[in-house]
Order: C-alpha cells, then sequence, then structure tokens
C-alpha cells in the first residue's frame, strides 16, 4: 500500500488529479495520508482540506538550520505513516538525506520532455518560454525519481504533446498541464500495483495502460 505525501507550493491541480484517480478507484493500493506546502497560502493545502486530507505547512523560514527543518519534516511524514513521496509543483530544494530516506519512492512531475528544458531555471513558465524560443516542435511531461541530481533521476513516464506555431508560453502550459493530469495519476497507479522495477538508473515499467 502507497502511503502517499504530496508536497506542493502552488494551486494543486495534480495533486487534484491523482486525488481523483484514487476516488475513482483507477488508482488502487494507494492513499495521500497528507499535503505538505512551504506556502501557507497554497491551494494545495485548501483543496487537501476540502478533501479532509490533513494539510500541514511548513517551511524552512520557520527553523534556525537546513537540519532542523529537515527533521521537522521527516517527523511529520513518519507521524502520517507516509512511505512514498509525490512532489507536485513544489518550489524548495529536498534535502539530500530525505531524498536518500524515500530512494526510489520520491517523483516529480517536469513540464517538459527531460532532459530537454530542465536544470536550474527551468521552473514554471520558463520552462514554456525556452521551448518556443527554440522553435521546438515537441515538448510534453516527464515524471521522473526524484535523486540527487536537480531533475535528473530516472525518467518513469513521459507523454508528448505538439508545439503549434501559434502557441503561447499560456496555452503551451495548459496543454502541458492538461497532460501531466494523465501521466501523474498512471505514474502512480504502476508504483501501487509493483509494475515498476528499478535497476540502477533503469526504469522498467511491466504493464502500462
Ligand atoms: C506543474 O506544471 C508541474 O509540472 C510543475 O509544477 C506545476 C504544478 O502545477 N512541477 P499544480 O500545482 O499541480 O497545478
Amino acid at each position: 500500500m502507497l502511503n502517499i505525501a504530496v508536497f506542493a507550493s502552488g494551486q494543486g491541480s495534480n495533486f487534484r488529479a491523482i486525488q481523483e484517480a484514487i476516488l475513482a478507484g483507477n488508482v488502487r493500493n494507494a492513499t495521500i495520508v497528507l499535503v505538505i506546502s512551504n506556502n501557507s497560502d497554497a491551494g494545495a493545502l485548501e483543496l487537501a482540506r476540502s478533501y479532509g486530507i490533513p494539510a500541514v505547512h511548513c517551511s524552512r523560514k520557520q527553523f534556525q538550520g537546513d537540519e532542523e527543518f529537515t527533521t521537522k519534516l521527516s517527523k511529520i511524514l513518519e507521524q502520517h505513516g507516509a512511505n512514498f513521496i509525490v512532489l507536485a509543483g513544489y518550489m524548495k530544494k529536498i534535502d539530500s538525506s530525505l531524498i536518500r530516506r524515500y530512494k526510489n519512492r520520491m517523483l516529480n512531475i517536469h513540464p517538459a520532455l527531460l532532459p530537454a528544458f530542465g536544470g536550474a531555471g527551468m521552473y514554471g513558465m520558463h520552462v514554456h518560454e525556452a521551448v518556443l524560443a527554440q522553435r521546438a516542435t515537441v515538448t510534453g511531461a516527464t515524471v521522473h525519481i526524484v535523486d540527487e541530481e536537480y531533475d535528473r533521476g530516472p525518467i518513469v513516464l513521459q507523454r508528448e504533446v505538439n508545439v503549434s506555431p501559434d502557441d503561447t508560453p499560456e496555452s503551451l502550459s495548459k496543454k502541458v498541464l492538461r497532460i501531466e493530469h494523465e501521466l501523474y495519476p498512471e505514474a502512480v497507479r504502476l508504483f501501487a500495483e509493483g509494475q515498476i522495477e528499478i535497476d540502477g538508473e533503469h526504469v522498467k515499467v511491466l504493464n502500462a495502460r
């Protein structure tokens, strides 16, 4: 059983997509036990409350140092029995000790086809601006395992969308987000059903839909 902690800083539409897939019975053996945000105003926290899911605001700013902050995060995760982490628009760096503790059990979604358009500065609208600036004809979304190399962890699933000549960063972000809402629940389903085999950097998806 996946007991998922979702980390989110923003509106939480990916969190919603996963939760709805669980409620609809499309993702079994998984439950979201907690949503954590660094941002007390995050729509994701509001959304969590509306689902009756514990919503916790926990920010580095509330602590003296990184270590204290990470210790608190770990405690919160333990208290809620989280054994899996889903980053869904979480805008802060995760400490490597936590990444190691949740090795192969921490996912992220990125709004492009990694390794393209990933890395430093590639977040939010910057990603779509870069795609258009490079005149790429295809972009998409990537779900990957989080390791200590930013945006570089093993790829679990990717899906493409076409870039049309009249796309703007905003229209592209909407198109990609729609794809994300299919891809992320699907990735969680595969983990929940034990359909993912990880061998170092290599991810084998046993039964994709
Ligand atoms: C998504 O585009 C995701 O790829 C990126 O942050 C955004 C989060 O959107 N990591 P939402 O808060 O899930 O709506």
